[in-house]
């Protein structure tokens, strides 16, 4: 399995992959909009690719937290391996690359809307009871699938506050499908 940056050429490639992983067309979507979305730059887009076919797909977009604009932002969203080849670490490859290329790039907190028993693997832990509130409010029933992950040691209990995503997602129907 190899992972790399995605070029404007692999459209149709990602799209192939969100469709089969989610079994229908939204997120494939939302991801080809947000990956013209300029709100959501700079964006880590990378996918993974098996015998040189693609077989998994990751997005991180920018976001910001409202009244603290110097605090690099980004969602994690979609995540998405092809059903054959899920199972087999490609997921959890995609999730610690980007999370690589992000610290590279000075973000500090990354976020995501997630499975609450796959993403504290990588480090995520519930945002909400940490004082970040996501862009739109989640049913109480779904509030520990709001996860950050900090790439600093110094922010957690210092900083707080409302996350604001990408123009693109921030959509109250894009949060609540
Ligand atoms: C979630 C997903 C990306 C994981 O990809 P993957 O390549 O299979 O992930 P990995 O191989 O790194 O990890 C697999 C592990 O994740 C677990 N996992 C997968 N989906 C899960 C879920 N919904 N809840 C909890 N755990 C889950 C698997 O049970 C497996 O556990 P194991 O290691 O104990 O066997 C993939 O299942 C997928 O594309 N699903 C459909 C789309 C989706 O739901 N995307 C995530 C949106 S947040």
């Amino acid at each position: 399995m190899n992972i790399r940056e995605t070029i404007p050429a692999d459209i149709k490639d990602i799209l192939h992959v969100e469709r089969e992983a989610f079994q229908r067309d939204s997120e494939a979507n939302i991801t080809r909009d947000m990956l013209s979305d300029l709100s959501a730059e700079p964006c880590v887009s990378l996918l993974a690719f098996v015998e040189n076919q693609p077989v998994g797909l990751i997005l991180f977009t920018r976001g910001y937290i409202e009244g603290n604009p110097r605090i690099g932002v980004s969602f994690l969203a979609p995540l998405a391996v092809i059903p054959k080849f899920q199972k087999r670490g490609i997921g959890g490859a995609l999730i610690k690359e980007g999370i690589k290329r992000l610290s590279k790039i000075g973000v500090d907190l990354i976020f995501v809307i997630g499975h609450p028993e796959y993403y504290p693997r990588f480090g995520f832990t519930p945002a909400l009871k940490l004082g970040f509130q996501p862009t739109y409010p989640l049913p109480h029933e779904v509030a520990d699938a709001w996860m950050v992950l900090a790439l600093r040691s110094d922010i957690i209990g210092v900083i707080s506050g409302k996350v604001i995503c990408c123009d693109v997602m921030n959509k109250p129907e894009v949060w609540h499908q």
